[in-house]
């Protein structure tokens, strides 16, 4: 249906009815995807969007073909998923967001419309309750859950690494549990992400022993462990997922990992991350993985990215999107577009047809589209736009007639 869509003109995009007669030549569509897991992330904790907000995201994915939506659900500035057993979670650890804005949090409706309009176009929500560490918020809500036991102050900065829940205190696990037992019962999905990745605090063997556990769980509730990279060391749980968010293809534990039979979700810092600047003077996004500009986003290969990781081993590819420095929609999408159709590519097409001078070429037909939707995106430099037919300054010219005979 999207191929289908894609064939007719821009004017399909309006959201103002259009009269107009459109011809599509007759023909096969043959087509299938080169990985079976094509995803993008929002991280909805460090600032908080609505509902409406995260439907326009899956719209996008849908457009390109994309099957996973990763919801960054919890972080040390917001929590922002209803768990009727832990209520402070958001009711404390909810009313906080990067830069001291209000925050806010979905109710379970709020959640199962976001699943069930997913669904709807073919997208399963992947929800990611992100542990040990990034879990300032849920301390802030319950102090038992803190090494010192001691309610650390809200946060509303951007550092990370600081905060953990308690691995040598019982209730962590309680609370681990209820929380991922009742995400999981409203996901219909068969992922639960368990995040893993800098908790620095957190080290070697405790470490390992709090996730090895906290994998336990996650199967013992019927779902399949995704994690950060950073689990690989701890041991193999049957299914798991590793999400690699590296930005160096050499990494061998990784490998490792990998040979006790993890399945790989690529997405490289350098390439894949779209809060990374395209240019210097972008005006809102980060830099430390460097500048991803369209190309840099495009030109590189999910299948061997990961050296010894073989292609089979590879579940496919996602484009998180943090959100420390974008507040609305407008920033989400100024970000998502035009590097969201180059990962999805990466997702859908074989290898064979890649194409760099094609992909711009076609990217750029994605241009009025954008527009005659009214949806926001980076005019990269690099991309041929059409330019935007210009209305003649004179009346009674003779007018080319384009009608459709
Ligand atoms: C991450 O970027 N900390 C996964």
């Amino acid at each position: 249906m999207q191929t289908l869509r894609q064939l007719l003109p821009a004017a399909i995009e309006s959201p103002d009815p259009v009269t107009e007669r459109w011809a599509l030549p007759g023909g096969t569509i043959t087509d299938a995807p080169r990985f079976p897991y094509r995803g993008a992330m929002l991280d909805v904790a460090r600032h908080f969007f609505a509902v409406e907000d995260v439907l326009r995201v899956v719209d996008h994915l849908a457009r390109y073909k994309l099957n996973h939506l990763h919801l960054h659900l919890t972080d040390d500035q917001g929590w922002r998923i209803a768990v009727d057993s832990w209520p402070k979670l958001t009711a404390v650890g909810g009313t906080t967001e990067v830069g001291g804005g209000p925050g806010g949090h979905y109710t379970k409706a709020d959640y199962a419309r976001i699943v069930s309009y997913a669904a709807d176009r073919h997208i399963t929500v992947v929800p990611e309750i992100d542990l040990p560490g990034h879990t300032n918020s849920a301390l802030v809500a319950y102090p038992e859950l803190a090494p010192d036991k001691i309610a650390p102050p809200p946060y509303t900065g951007t550092e990370v690494g600081f905060s953990y829940v308690d691995p040598a205190d019982e209730r962590t696990y309680d609370f681990v549990a209820d929380v991922l037992g009742e995400v999981a019962a409203l996901t219909p999905g068969p992922w639960l992400h368990i995040g893993g990745d800098e908790a620095f605090k957190v080290k070697g063997e405790v470490y390992t022993g709090f996730v090895e556990r906290v994998q336990r769980i996650v199967a013992d509730l019927g779902k399949t462990v995704v994690g950060w990279h950073q689990l690989a060391p701890a041991a193999h749980l049957d299914g798991r997922v590793l999400q690699w968010w590296g930005t160096n293809g050499e990494d061998p534990t990784t490998v490792d990992a990998v040979r006790r039979g993890a399945r790989l979700i690529v997405s490289p810092g350098n390439h894949a991350y779209l809060d990374m600047k395209y240019a210097p003077d972008t005006p809102i996004g980060h830099d430390w993985a460097g500048l991803i500009d369209v190309r840099k986003a495009y030109d590189w290969d999910p299948g061997t990215h990961v050296t010894g990781v073989p292609a089979e081993a590879v579940l496919g590819v996602e484009a998180p999107l943090w959100t420390e420095s974008v507040t609305s929609l407008a920033d989400i999408e100024l970000l998502l577009l035009p590097r969201l159709p180059a990962i999805a590519e990466l997702g859908w097409s074989p290898r064979s047809s890649h194409d760099w001078a094609s992909f711009r070429d076609r990217l750029a037909g994605q241009g009025p589209r954008w527009t005659t939707a009214g949806i926001t995106f980076h005019r990269a430099p690099e991309i041929p736009w059409p330019t935007t037919p210009t209305i003649p300054a004179q009346r009674n010219v003779p007018q080319t007639d384009t009608a459709t005979p």
